[in-house]
């Protein structure tokens, strides 16, 4: 594999080893998937899913407490089994409608905890009735488990490296708009953009996840540079501006040492946090810093979080402009498609601006 292709959804791939051997003994088991639960935000989003046929729910996000019968199972911490789904799920769930839709007529669902934090929730269904007898329920509870393992050991890694980032960010070496809100937007629109490609193109939810988790450290190499040019409230001269984009060499340099600090070499997709922090600043003609790559040469979660990062920087306020309205940006975007940005990931976020303006609402800057 090449350093600017795509890795695969590696661990999308173990759940489905793990279907393929759930087959021997209940081949009627069409479906696992999981679904991840983001405390902040009190979603639960798809995440990662193994199904035979077409997949009923990708890209899909909903608030835990929007559907009663998966926050109880949740707050019961104990799995439910539905031996008929036709008489038991009421369709008013956008969820429920694609379940029942999709021809599944049982289901098993487990929640995942780690410590006491509800990690998601994994769904076993099936295509016939009365499938999930207790003897069924029980091999499935220990590959329940495993899976609830791998998720949890993912999860835990990011934390540690998010924890390490975090502290870093205390020591104040960052302007205000580097922490909080500003990131918090700007990785939830990245994430609304990778799933709002083109097929072919869009990330899988296993890859928008981790986009999410890793671009709010797009910048973490302006630690390294000095106070007076990271705040300098005028124009920066010549000198200042090469040490202002060294910030993408220094924040490559400084990931590689926390991933060798914290023996993060084997945590799944981490060459995306590489590439973000890398390739941030790069220009779809070539334009950009510090590389100079173009075009598909930029590895997409860098094409991602640069439209992200700049739509948010334009529509919100800064010591030195008012916030631009959602339509000017738009028009910013428009007009630079295929110099600035990737055209693609351009037309995403313009055709998602109602999405893009729910995100902003959900996460405001505080004054
Ligand atoms: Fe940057
Ligand atoms: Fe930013």
């Amino acid at each position: 594999m090449g350093p600017f292709e795509m890795s695969q959804s590696t661990i999308s791939a173990r759940i489905f080893a793990v279907h393929q051997q759930l087959a021997s003994f209940c081949p009627q088991i069409t479906r696992i998937a999981v679904a991840i639960h983001d405390p902040i935000t009190g979603t639960l989003r798809t995440f990662l899913q193994s199904t035979q046929g077409a997949n009923p729910l990708a890209a899909y996000e909903c608030a835990l407490d929007d559907v009663p019968s998966l926050r109880s199972i949740a707050q019961a911490r104990a799995p439910r089994v539905i031996n008929d789904l036709s008489k038991a799920l009421e369709p008013v769930s956008e969820h429920s409608v694609r379940i029942l839709g999709s021809g599944y007529r049982s289901s098993y669902t487990v929640p995942m905890f780690a410590h006491d934090d509800l990690l998601g929730l994994l769904f076993f269904d099936a295509d016939e009735t009365d499938v999930f007898t207790p003897q069924v329920r029980a091999r499935l509870d220990v590959f329940a488990q495993l899976i609830s393992l791998l998720v949890a050991r993912e999860q835990a890694s990011i934390h540690t490296l998010s924890a390490a980032i975090r502290t870093a960010v205390k020591f104040g070496r960052f302007r205000d708009e580097e922490t909080g809100a500003h990131l918090m937007r700007m990785s939830h629109l990245a994430q609304l953009i990778a799933r709002r490609l083109p097929p072919g193109k869009a990330l899988d939810d296993e890859l928008a996840e981790f986009l999410l988790l890793f671009a709010p450290l797009h910048d973490i190499g302006k630690i390294a540079i000095p106070d007076d040019i990271l705040r300098k409230q005028g124009p920066l001269s010549a000198v200042e501006m090469d040490i202002m984009r060294s910030h993408v060499d220094q924040g490559f340099a400084l990931v590689n040492t926390l991933i060798d600090e914290f023996e993060l070499n084997d945590l799944e997709h981490i060459d995306m946090l590489r590439n973000i922090v890398r390739y941030h600043h790069e220009n779809f003609d070539g334009s950009g810093y510090n590389a100079g790559l173009s075009a598909d040469g930029i590895p997409i979660e860098a094409r991602i979080v640069k439209v992200a990062d700049v739509f948010d920087a334009l529509t919100s306020v800064r010591p030195y402009k008012a916030a631009w309205p959602v339509e000017e940006a738009c028009r910013y975007l428009s007009d630079h498609r295929g110099t600035i940005f990737d055209p693609d990931c351009a037309d995403a976020l313009i055709g998602s601006r109602d999405e893009a303006m729910a995100i902003r609402r959900r996460f405001e800057d505080t004054p």
